[in-house]
């Protein structure tokens, strides 16, 4: 068996053991998929100072997000379909997270539905939800979510129409997927994720079917999926949400300064800065890039929060220098869910925290806490002067 060293090798397992339909689905970014791909080289070209002769010894990397403890400042994405990388996937994911002292975030797309993933776990996770035109079924999305004791609710603000993914269309990867003969043959072909899929009950979306209007089936469901995003929202309609739920509340999606100023303003208690993992709009921003215009902006104002392009606890490292007060994961610790399950995104999040924690060390830091941008060397020009 292969040593498991870094997030790259939990990766290649997933892609030997998952179907490619939901391989592709994960790894894929919109048209040429350049922000995909500079979210994470973008990284790559921030460099850390090194510092020595420092006291190292007794580090800790445990903080708070949104006022919740964590082992360290990372917290996992919600991900559509992530029961499809592994049976159960989200309840997986959710309990890993629980064990290391990480927040859950569950998407309105998962296959486990709320309540399932609730019943079996035993802390509060996150529940995102999309911006959907049918407010009976936004607001029982936020009341089952409170019923199911989530400690934040996250609005995904980027995503009223779908930025296209060639391979998804090529492999038919729609909601509900869309088998075809190669799909088919290509899924007999991963023997252990196809006996994890038949002991399980849980295949097709939870939080939906039985839920929406009219959604009995896998066609109800596409017709659904076509119709039910929000293609004319607004910062009145977000602020209509906000008054649905009154826990924490966290805005995902933001790149530019000026929509992040308008979530301070809906009375958000974060902002997540996000090109949804470069899934939208290609040509987009880098996160990373976005991420410093963001924090002169509001700051002072809210926590900010970084997705899109983390693979490594260095990347969590510069991004907590630059100001977010947490990351999120999602590619990661999927690669993990697929490779091995539960266990896999434990390892995810161990090989993530080591390296975050021995960077930090070596930058001359023993607590996260104290981490700030003097153990960054950023090009001049980086985040902008964009004209
Ligand atoms: C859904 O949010 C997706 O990116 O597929």
């Amino acid at each position: 068996m292969s040593v498991i060293t870094e997030i790259e090798d939990l990766k290649r397992i997933y892609r030997r053991k998952v179907p490619k339909m939901f391989y592709d689905y994960c790894e894929s970014g919109s048209w040429s998929e350049q922000t995909f791909r500079e979210n994470c080289s973008d990284f790559d070209k921030i460099y850390l100072r090194q510092r020595v002769a420092i006291d190292m010894a007794d580090r800790s990397t445990k903080t708070q997000m949104i006022g919740q403890d964590v082992a360290m400042p990372v917290a996992l994405a919600p991900v559509g379909l992530t029961g499809m990388q592994h049976f159960d996937g989200e309840i997986k994911a959710a309990r890993a997270a629980n064990k290391f002292g990480v927040p859950y975030c569950l998407s309105t797309m998962s296959i486990c539905s709320i309540e399932d993933v609730a019943e079996n776990t035993d802390k509060p996770f996150w529940m995102q939800v999309y911006t959907l035109k049918d407010d009976d079924f936004m607001q029982r999305l936020f009341d089952r979510a409170k019923d199911a004791k989530c400690s934040a609710a996250v609005i995904t603000v980027d995503l009223q129409l779908l930025g296209q993914r060639h391979k998804d269309l090529k492999n038919g990867l729609s909601a509900p997927p869309k088998l075809t003969p190669q799909s088919i043959a290509n899924m007999m072909t991963k023997v252990q994720w196809g006996l994890g899929m038949l002991q399980t009950k849980r295949r097709f979306f939870g939080n939906i079917v039985g839920h929406a209007k009219g959604v009995t089936d896998g066609s109800s469901l596409t017709t659904w999926t076509a119709e039910s995003f929000d293609q004319s929202l607004n910062w009145d309609r977000i602020r209509q949400f906000r008054k649905m739920w009154d826990g924490p509340l966290i805005i995902k999606g933001i790149i530019d300064p000026r929509d992040a100023i308008e979530a301070c303003n809906v009375g958000a208690d974060a902002i997540v800065v996000s090109n949804h993992g470069g899934r939208q709009l290609d040509g987009a921003l880098s996160s990373i890039r976005a991420l410093e215009p963001i924090m002169d902006a509001v700051g002072d104002k809210i926590e900010v929060h970084l997705d899109s392009g983390i693979r490594s606890g260095q990347d969590v490292l510069k991004a907590t220098a630059m100001g977010a007060k947490g990351c999120w994961i999602g590619r990661a610790y999927v690669y993990g869910l697929g490779a091995q399950g539960e266990a896999g995104v434990t390892k995810a999040l161990d090989v993530i925290h080591k390296e975050l924690d021995t960077s930090m060390a070596l930058c001359g830091h023993r607590n996260i806490n104290g981490v700030d941008r003097d153990i960054l060397m950023v090009p001049k020009g980086f985040s902008g002067d964009w004209s």
